[in-house]
């Protein structure tokens, strides 16, 4: 964010327009489907863009795989939740091969995780999670504490700077056989030290289970290095598998043996096509699919990942902090002084790639973004704007433009035009 030419300041659109052609991955915004180009897209990092290859890829599974092989396509397709996998590991994870496969959903993954992780400590009565946490991972455990007795801890989680080690370290005694975080809190962005309270979980002889959602594709990981026992992540976000398309599991290959998944299905199991009287695991990562893989969202999540790899993970960090960053600028110009206070780590090292905008209409005002100004960003209650600057597919003008119109409504106190009543999708 350091191009700065003439009398140009840094709320110049000219200087969006700079940072634009200084960016090295300006053009791969041209590898995604734009219907409209006047729409300002910040919700990359809920539902990711469309990209044209995976829809090239689609067209050709449905046409020549699905169309033409029909059930002879299994050949192929039975390898992909591992493949896929591999593929997530290497460019994404830090994981080396045989770690990570792609099935269901991330809640249900989440499930099958902590249950089998339950099971392996069964003396163990507390798990611990952060009451800031996704609600499906509250949910999740929740769920499994009622159904097997067990306490459930949720720590603080801060606002804006997200889960404190002191706080888990406080919570993390002998009794706690499972802790479960995020690396990137969904609503403030924060970036959580995924290594030093995994060890804090072993140090209490637990195993440690963490939700990458909305870090994958955009923060890099290390699993392997910081000895992550067990992780999940989205495939529809920053991997841009589309709406429904499958997630990902990772278990750390020296837990694969001890670890049995709780939905014991024929595509876990070791001698599949035997149709066998009794479920025995099979080796490795297959144990974790449960039933049949869902294939054109595994080719859609293997194309969306192919284009991070291209790229490079560091590069994809380097201008997601850029993003956010010019985000901040903009918001500290114009928004600071209209109501509006920043809900993310003020280090853009300590954010994802997401900028939590706070105000106390943000409700009504993402309406009005949506209805009159062609801008797309989240709210996630009580008050936040959430805005998700996907690395590979947002330009800096973008952002200019979609802070430009946020500015002019909030001046003219649009709220007022909507309605206070929630949606059923917010
Ligand atoms: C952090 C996090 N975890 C889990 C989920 C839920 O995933 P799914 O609905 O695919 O199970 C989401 C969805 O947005 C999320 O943001």
């Amino acid at each position: 964010v350091g191009v700065l030419t003439g009398a140009m300041t840094r709320v110049d659109r000219h200087h969006a327009a700079a940072l634009d052609r200084a960016d090295s991955l300006a053009s791969r915004v041209d590898e995604f489907v734009v219907d409209d180009p006047g729409l300002v897209y910040f919700d990359g990092n809920s539902l990711g863009r469309l990209p044209r290859r995976t829809a090239a890829r689609l067209r050709r599974l449905v046409d020549d795989e699905w169309g033409s092989d029909l059930v002879r396509g299994w050949g192929r397709w039975i390898e992909l939740p591992t493949r896929v996998g591999d593929r997530i590991g290497r460019v994404l994870l830090g994981a080396a091969p045989g770690q990570v496969a792609v099935c269901d959903s991330t809640t249900v993954n989440l499930y099958k995780l902590a249950a089998a992780a339950l099971d392996a400590r069964p003396d163990r009565r507390v798990i611990v999670t952060d009451d800031g946490n996704f609600p499906t991972d509250r949910y999740v455990v929740q769920g499994l504490a009622k159904a097997r007795g067990l306490e459930l801890r949720q720590v603080a989680t801060h606002p804006v700077d997200g889960v404190q080690p002191e706080a888990v370290e406080a919570a993390a005694d002998a009794d706690v056989g499972l802790v479960t975080f995020s690396h990137v809190d969904f609503r403030s962005g924060a970036i959580v030290d995924v290594a030093a309270l995994t060890d804090l979980a072993h140090r209490a002889g637990a195993l440690a289970l963490w939700d990458l959602s909305h870090a994958a594709g955009a923060v890099p990981a290390e699993l392997d290095a910081w000895e992550v026992d067990l992780a999940v992540g989205c495939g529809y976000k920053y991997l841009n598998g589309g709406p429904g398309a499958p997630a990902w599991l990772y278990v750390r290959a020296g837990l694969q043996d001890r670890l049995v998944p709780p939905v014991w299905g024929w595509f876990g199991q070791a001698d599949q096509f035997e149709m066998g009287p009794a479920f025995e695991p099979a080796e490795g990562m297959r144990r974790w699919l449960a039933g049949t893989p869902p294939v054109l969202g595994l080719a859609a999540v293997d194309e969306g990942v192919a284009m991070l790899e291209d790229v490079g993970m560091e590069a994809v960090r380097a201008k997601g902090v850029a993003l956010t960053g010019y985000a901040q600028s903009l918001w500290s110009a114009w928004l600071e002084r209209l109501g509006f206070t920043l809900g993310s780590p003020a280090d853009a090292a300590l954010r994802g790639s997401h900028l939590a905008l706070c105000h106390p209409e943000a409700f009504r005002l993402r309406q009005a973004l949506i209805a009159e100004a062609g801008v797309v960003p989240d709210f996630r209650g009580p008050d936040i704007l959430r805005i998700g600057l996907a690395p590979l597919s947002t330009r800096f003008v973008e952002v200019w433009d979609g802070f430009d119109r946020l500015r002019d409504l909030a001046r003219d106190e649009a709220w007022t035009r909507y309605d206070v009543a929630p949606g059923r999708v917010t």
